[in-house]
């Protein structure tokens, strides 16, 4: 007999390093969601930009399927189909080269910031090994994760972390002329930062950073974990910079929910990571390869890139009505649908509630800080679910907008 268990089980069994919310949901279907108790909730969080097809895709519940019938896992002793096929995808759609799999954004990274060492390493020596990233990033949670990551309150307790490290503001390339020489390896950063506050790089700055790597023989690093994979309306965002990175990670949407991530590389830096030097054990097995190879072949579509950014308007133009009438908003931006609206500062640390009081009214939101209410919806969301998620969300922001006496 299956086991019953509810919220409360979490607090008796569970680590307590989340804090879920009361809902336990059991069942999704595109981009709708029920719980427990059968309540519907409109999905406007896509599981943190991961679920960019929504929820039981048919075509990937079909993937799955055949592919679990076939083979799940071999190990990297041997290589498999799917994965010899997701690789050539993936190098034929971008500048890189090269791949190597793995299960998480963070895994990636710590991938790619090893090869960045490791590359420096072979080619001018161990003296080269200062990585620069920028503040309030976020690239993981491991040990060198967290380091790399420009939010300090990560690493707070879990000292002493990887040395090497240095942190500049983003969109400010005087901090980082001050910051980079001869010993810096690479330069990290995120396209646009999504748990920062979903904050997009300026081009002229993107194009500075790269001629100051060239500059100073730095890799430069693209942390697409989040914005990759079609989410901001091209296949990666790096696209809409003009500008190349060496290394490029990604994970989330890449497998729909199913864990997977991968680091790109260009061959020539890629050839640091020679036999030995790094793996994982469940990198690249044929099961998560087989679903990224469908997620990716419907999403870098046009139709579904375009739709992309049509949903984009439909969510500004819904969050600056609201706006409108609440006055909640200071800012709405983002790139295609990885969208933020800062709040006002009358409602400074509030964002939390207006995601609690969307819970309540049938819809999942996310937020990215204290400030910033984030929407990372599926990339295929059915319009007429975005209006009835925005007039969920309406009742949800008029009651945190009446709580805090901000008048109509
Ligand atoms: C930009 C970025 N990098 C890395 C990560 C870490 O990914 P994961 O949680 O899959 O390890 C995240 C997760 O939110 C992210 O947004």
């Amino acid at each position: 007999m299956t086991e019953q268990v509810t919220r409360a089980t979490f607090d008796e069994v569970m680590v307590p390093n989340y804090a879920p919310s009361a809902i336990i949901p059991v069942r999704g279907e595109g981009s709708h969601v029920w719980d427990k108790e059968g309540k519907e909730y409109i999905d406007f969080a896509g599981g943190i930009a991961v679920t960019a097809l929504g929820h039981s895709h048919p075509t990937l519940v079909n993937v799955m399927r055949e592919q679990a019938d076939q083979l799940w896992h071999l190990s990297n002793v041997m290589t498999n189909e799917p994965a010899l096929r997701l690789a050539k995808k993936l190098t034929e759609k971008t500048f890189a080269d090269r791949v190597f799999f793995c299960n998480s954004g963070g895994e990636a990274n710590e991938a790619a910031f090893k090869l960045a060492r490791r590359y420096a390493f072979d080619h001018y020596g161990p003296e080269k090994n200062e990585i620069i990233a920028f503040n309030k990033s976020f690239h993981g949670r491991t040990l060198f994760t967290v380091s790399v990551g420009g939010q300090p309150k990560y690493k707070e307790g879990f000292e002493p972390t990887p040395a090497g490290i240095s942190h500049c503001d983003y969109n400010n390339i005087d901090q980082l002329k001050a910051l980079i020489s001869d010993k810096t390896c690479a330069v990290v950063m995120e396209p646009i930062q999504g748990e920062g506050g979903i904050i997009p790089a300026d081009k002229e700055f993107a194009k500075q950073v790269r001629e100051l790597c060239d500059q100073y023989n730095a890799l430069l690093v693209f942390d697409e974990v989040q914005s990759g994979v079609g989410r901001t309306g091209t296949f990666y965002a790096y696209e809409q910079l003009d500008v190349k990175p060496d290394v490029l990670t990604t994970a989330k949407a890449l497998g729909n929910g199913f864990p997977v991530g991968a680091m790109l590389a260009t061959a020539d830096v890629a050839k640091s990571l020679a036999i030995g030097t790094h793996g994982s054990t469940y990198g690249g097995n044929p099961m998560a390869c087989a679903i990224a190879e469908a997620v990716v072949d419907i999403i870098d579509t046009p139709d579904v890139l375009s739709g992309v950014n049509k949903r984009h308007d439909l969510f500004v133009a819904g969050l600056t009505a609201i706006n409108k009438k609440y006055h909640v908003f200071k800012d709405i931006r983002g790139m295609g649908l990885l969208i933020g609206a800062e709040v006002v500062d009358s409602l400074k640390g509030q964002a939390k509630a207006i995601l609690n009081a969307a819970t309540k009214e049938g819809l999942f939101i996310l937020v990215a800080g204290a400030d910033v209410v984030r929407f990372a919806p599926s990339l295929i969301i059915p319009e007429a679910d975005i209006a009835e998620g925005f007039v969920r969300l309406e009742r949800a922001v008029a009651q945190v907008a009446a709580e805090h006496n901000l008048t109509k």
